[in-house]
């Protein structure tokens, strides 16, 4: 069964409660990291424990939600391991595992309604990477981060 663990800061929180309950209606085992209310707090405070969650294999993928997707993001794709795509629609979010095998989603509750978050959650749920030449290309990414 796949594991799924979420996370959000204030600006993303009832987005991450709608994926919570849309997820586990879905039979999805689900863990939430918070944030668990509506006061500020920093994203990347949120962010951390995720990935590092998700880099050791505790789950199979993870999903970040902030305002618009890009400090999560930018957060996520921080820690060795992690490949985060930032998604506005279901076709970037079936490329995102096909080609990019992405293992976090981030989403930008301002900026995507819940609607579309939710189908767009689905399609990152059921595809699955495609390997072969996106390999390689992956191969070279992460190579870029050992040099640095
Ligand atoms: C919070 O105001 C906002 O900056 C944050 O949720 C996110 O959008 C950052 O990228």
């Amino acid at each position: 069964m796949m594991e799924i663990v979420l996370g959000s800061d204030h600006a993303g929180f009832l987005l991450k409660e709608a994926i919570r309950e849309h997820l586990e209606k879905a039979d999805y085992a689900v863990t939430d990291f918070g944030t668990f209310c509506e006061d500020s707090v920093d994203y990347p405070d949120i962010a951390l424990p995720l990935v590092k969650a998700v880099a050791a294999g505790e789950f199979s993928l993870g999903i970040l939600v902030c305002g618009t997707g890009v400090g999560m993001a930018m957060a996520a794709n921080k820690h060795p391991g992690i490949r985060a795509a930032l998604c506005g629609d279901t076709f970037t979010a079936r490329c995102a595992r096909e080609h990019n095998n992405a293992n976090v989603l981030a989403l930008g509750a301002r900026v995507t309604g819940p609607g579309p978050a939710l189908e767009i959650v689905d399609i990152f749920m059921s595809s699955s990477f495609q390997g072969g030449r996106h390999s390689r290309r992956l191969d070279k990414v992460a190579f870029m981060g050992e040099r640095q």
